[in-house]
C-alpha cells in the first residue's frame, strides 16, 4: 500500500509546483509597515494595490483606538464557546441589527468567516430536493458550498442570461419532480474581473420561476449604491435578494461576515447553520472593531467619494491609455495584457523593482492562457500621484511585454 504522503510530496497541485521560483515574492509576499497606499516590500516602499481596504479604515486612527480599547477591556478570547452554548453577548446582537438595518432587511446572523460561512449558509439553505442554479465564474466559496449540496445543481455561464434562464428551466424540471424549491446563487461583484452581478436581470425571472437569491457581495458592501449598501441597492434591486452575504475582510478592513434576511429565514440559519453551532463565536474585540467600521461607512460618506475619485481616474486613465480593463464597472480594476507564464513574473519584476507598484497578478489556469491578468484595487487613501505614477509605470512594461523584453528575464526566473 502507498503512503499517503507520496503523492503530496511528488504532485504539489497547480500553484505549489511553482513554490520554488514564486514563494516569498509572487505568492507568499510579506509587505511591511502600516496597511496604506504605501508599504515596504523586499526593503523598498511600493505603491500598493492589493490590498482591499477599499475605505481606507485599515489603519484609519478611530478604528485603531476601538479595536484596542475592546481588545484592553475583553481580550481576544472573550466570549469562548458557541453562539448557541455560551458565546452570545448584546454587542453580537447590537452588531447584527445594525448590519441588517444598513442592508435593509429584517435580521441579520454573524458568521466568523466569510468563506467558511457562505460554505456551511448553502448546505444550511438547501435540502436534497432543491436544485442550486449559479454562475460558472462563482468564488470559491459558492463552489465548495455548492459541493456540500446532496441534490442537482446547474451552472450558467457567467453573466449570461440567456444560459441562466436556460438552466433555471432545468432545474425547474427537476425541482417539480422532486417537490423541492430552486436557489440561485450570484456576486454583487464579482472580484477578480470587476463585473457586478447581472442581478436586475436575474430578478426579473423571479415570478415565472419561483426561486429564491442569494447574493455575495463581499465587494459590492461599502463600495456600491448611494448608502454603500452594495450590489444591490445600485441595481434598485436590494428588496428582491432573499439572502445578502457581505464579509468584513474587505470594506470593513476586519475579520467575519454576515449573512441578512426575513426573520424566519435568519432564525433557520441560527438553529442550523454548523459553522455557527459547532465552532466558537466571532470574538468581542472584532465584533466592536465592526460596529466602529460600520457607523463610519454609514456616517462618512467622503470616504466613499474619494474611492471613487480614485476609482474614476485610475479606470479613464488606464481607458484613455489603450489598456484593456474588461468589463468593470465597479472599484475593482483588471489590467489585461497578452504573454505567457513567464513574462508575467519578469514583468511583475520590473513593475516592483523599477517602478515600485506592487499590484496581483493573476495567471493561467485562472484566466485563459497567454493571457497576463494585474489586479488593481483603488482605496479612499490612494491619491492621484499614486495612480498617475502607475499608469506611467503600466505604460512602460506594456511597451517592453509587447517588444518581447521580458521573454529572456521570464525564462531565467523559471529555471
Ligand atoms: C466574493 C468573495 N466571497 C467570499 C470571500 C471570503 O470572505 P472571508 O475573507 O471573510 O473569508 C471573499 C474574500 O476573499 C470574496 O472575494
Amino acid at each position: 500500500m502507498k503512503d499517503l504522503f507520496e503523492r503530496i510530496i511528488k504532485d504539489k497541485g497547480p500553484l505549489g509546483k511553482w513554490a520554488k521560483q514564486a514563494e516569498g515574492y509572487y505568492v507568499f509576499p510579506k509587505l511591511e509597515g502600516p496597511i496604506s497606499n504605501h508599504m515596504k516590500f523586499n526593503g523598498k516602499e511600493v505603491i500598493t494595490w492589493s490590498i482591499n481596504d477599499y475605505l481606507g479604515l485599515a489603519n484609519h486612527p478611530d478604528v485603531i483606538k476601538a479595536d484596542a480599547d475592546a481588545t484592553k477591556d475583553y481580550g481576544l478570547a472573550y466570549p469562548m464557546g458557541a453562539r448557541m452554548m455560551s458565546g452570545h453577548t448584546k454587542y453580537h446582537e447590537q452588531l447584527e441589527r445594525e448590519c441588517a438595518d444598513f442592508v435593509s432587511k429584517e435580521a441579520a446572523y454573524l458568521v466568523n468567516f466569510g468563506y467558511q460561512g457562505m460554505v456551511s449558509a448553502i448546505d444550511t439553505l438547501v435540502s436534497k430536493n432543491d436544485v442550486i442554479v449559479y454562475d460558472m465564474d462563482s468564488h470559491a466559496c459558492i463552489i465548495d458550498g455548492v459541493r456540500l449540496h446532496h441534490g442537482k445543481r446547474f451552472t450558467y455561464r457567467h453573466n449570461d442570461i440567456e444560459s441562466f434562464e436556460k438552466n433555471l428551466v432545468r432545474a425547474a424540471r427537476i425541482a417539480n419532480e422532486t417537490g423541492g424549491g430552486i436557489l440561485v446563487i450570484s456576486e454583487g461583484v464579482f472580484g477578480m474581473r470587476g463585473e457586478q452581478g447581472k442581478l436586475k436581470e436575474i430578478v426579473a425571472f423571479k415570478e415565472k420561476y419561483n426561486f429564491r437569491l442569494l447574493v455575495d457581495d463581499a465587494h459590492g458592501f461599502g463600495t456600491l449604491g448611494k448608502s454603500g449598501a452594495g450590489a444591490g441597492e445600485e441595481q434598485g434591486v436590494q428588496d428582491q435578494i432573499d439572502v445578502y452575504f457581505a464579509t468584513f475582510a474587505k470594506s470593513m478592513a476586519g475579520i467575519g461576515a454576515f449573512f441578512a434576511a426575513d426573520k424566519e429565514v435568519i432564525k433557520y440559519m441560527q438553529y442550523n447553520m454548523r459553522s455557527q453551532m459547532f465552532a466558537k463565536s466571532l470574538p468581542l474585540a472584532m465584533v466592536k472593531g465592526a460596529l466602529k467600521r460600520l457607523d463610519m461607512i454609514r456616517t462618512m460618506p467622503e470616504l466613499r467619494e474619494k474611492l471613487w475619485e480614485n476609482v474614476n481616474a485610475l479606470q479613464n486613465g488606464l481607458k484613455e491609455k489603450g489598456f484593456n480593463i474588461g468589463k468593470t464597472n465597479t472599484c475593482v480594476t483588471p489590467v489585461f495584457l497578452e504573454g505567457d507564464v513567464p513574462e508575467a513574473m519578469a514583468l511583475v519584476n520590473d513593475l516592483r523593482e523599477n517602478h515600485r507598484i506592487f499590484c496581483s497578478i493573476v495567471i493561467y489556469p485562472i484566466i485563459p492562457k497567454g493571457m497576463i491578468l494585474l489586479r488593481l484595487i483603488p482605496t479612499s487613501v490612494h491619491t492621484l500621484e499614486d495612480v498617475d505614477l502607475t499608469i506611467k509605470a503600466f505604460s512602460a512594461i506594456r511597451e517592453k511585454l509587447e517588444h518581447g523584453d521580458y521573454k529572456k528575464i521570464g525564462a531565467e526566473i523559471m529555471m
